[in-house]
């Protein structure tokens, strides 16, 4: 049972991701790797060529929640005075080595930072401890940061050793690639909204108390069904050359469960570790290898679903045309082998699919392709 607070949270968060990914097309799985990473008070980072809506998304998540917020663009130059503010002259005068830090990184929630691994050394190193510890080196001091979610992008994945450190703190990864051309139509029209402003400012619907709460039920979802799958899932990584660190073992667990959260679920499902696409991959290759293993390893009631729905509203199409027919049109012919072919899936979906709902659906459009092949071969004479 959800209590009505818990229910209005879940909300919050499911409200966050809907508003999230509407302006932008097919940025399903970036919109979902940020609301996940940020449920788990966790680091995420975008890699993809210029212009696939990387800092668009970083944008606007931050303009969704009602917090400090940080961004900068790295370059090889930046120095870190400009992410920690400048050297207060006045207490240096006195002995003291203090920051200005209004604004800058060390007193934001939420921060965003472009090209990140182009930091140099002296701001890898404050970073390391800001992403893991949320403890800010400075100098002599030692200073406890708000940092809630780092949200970095680059265009690669980094090779320098020096990097790596960094790179492995960033847990939820999405390799976003451009679209592929069907979908560049939808594109020019969601573009053309964005760049000429027509896409408001939203308001933010999460607030960081809604967060906090949010990310407290993290540790209340029951992760017993799962377990020994994802187990299993780690081993075949390993198995595969795909090696996660101790770290990233552990963590997976919480972006595990932020999906149950976000799928409203106090409860995670096998569904619930598809998010290890975004855990697993360390090398560009490995995403694409990392979805093989989970689509071979994982039963996704909503993925045959979606499928069945679709067969089913072809199913429909072919009835309405099929009426439309005259007795022995050849059209006939082409519409019965179709529909056989459509028959054979929906039944071995049936057949490997043990989810309830799915087999059922299943059963009642194979009943539908039934009634049609049943009134192509009265009219084929069959
Ligand atoms: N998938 C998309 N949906 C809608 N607009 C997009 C998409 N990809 C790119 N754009 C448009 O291109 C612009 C450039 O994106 P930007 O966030 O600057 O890319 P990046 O940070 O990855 O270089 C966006 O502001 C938007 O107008
Ligand atoms: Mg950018």
């Amino acid at each position: 049972m959800q209590n009505k607070a818990t229910t209005r949270v879940l909300e919050a968060i499911r409200k966050f991701y809907e508003h999230l990914v509407e302006p932008f097309v097919g940025r399903e799985e970036e919109a979902r790797a940020i609301t996940l990473a940020i449920l788990a008070r966790e680091h995420t980072i975008l890699i993809g060529e210029p212009g696939t809506a990387k800092s668009a998304l970083a944008r606007r998540a931050a303009e969704l929640i009602r917090a400090r917020f940080f961004k900068y663009l790295l370059t090889k130059y930046t120095e870190p005075s400009e992410l920690f503010g400048p050297l207060d002259l006045n207490a240096l005068r006195e002995g003291r080595y203090v920051r200005i830090t209004r604004g800058k990184l060390p007193e934001a929630e939420i921060v965003f930072l472009d090209e990140v691994f182009n930091a140099n050394s002296a701001i890898l190193n404050a970073l390391l401890s800001i992403m893991q510890e949320r403890i800010w080196y400075d100098g002599y001091t030692e200073i406890v940061v708000p940092l809630w979610t780092l949200i970095g992008a680059s265009n690669r994945v980094p090779e320098e050793p020096e990097l790596e450190a960094v790179y492995d703190r960033f847990l939820v990864r999405q390799y976003t690639r451009p679209l592929p051309e069907s979908k560049w139509a939808e594109l020019l029209d969601a573009g053309w909204k964005l760049e000429a402003g027509l896409t408001t400012k939203p308001e933010p619907v999460l607030d960081m108390d809604t967060l906090r709460q949010a990310h407290k039920l993290i540790f209340s979802v029951n992760l017993s069904r799962i377990k020994h799958k994802l187990l299993k899932l780690y081993a075949i990584f390993e198995e595969r050359g795909i090696h996660l660190t101790d770290r990233r073992k552990t963590k997976a667990l919480k972006i595990v469960a932020a999906n149950a959260l976000l799928e409203g679920r106090l409860e995670a499902t096998e569904e619930d570790l598809t998010v290890l696409k975004y855990i697993a991959p360390h090398d560009i290759e490995d995403f694409d290898r990392v979805l093989v293993i989970l689509s071979e390893e994982l039963k996704m009631p909503e993925k045959y679903l979606r499928e069945l729905n679709e067969i089913r509203a072809n199913v429909q199409e072919a009835a309405k045309l099929a009426s439309m027919l005259r007795s022995y049109d050849p059209r006939l012919v082409d519409l019965f082998r179709s529909l056989k072919i459509a028959k054979s899936r929906v039944l071995s979906i049936a057949k490997d699919v043990e989810d309830e709902s799915v087999r059922t659906l299943a059963e009642q459009v194979a009943r539908e392709i039934d009634e049609v092949l049943e009134k192509i071969s009265y009219k084929l004479g069959m």
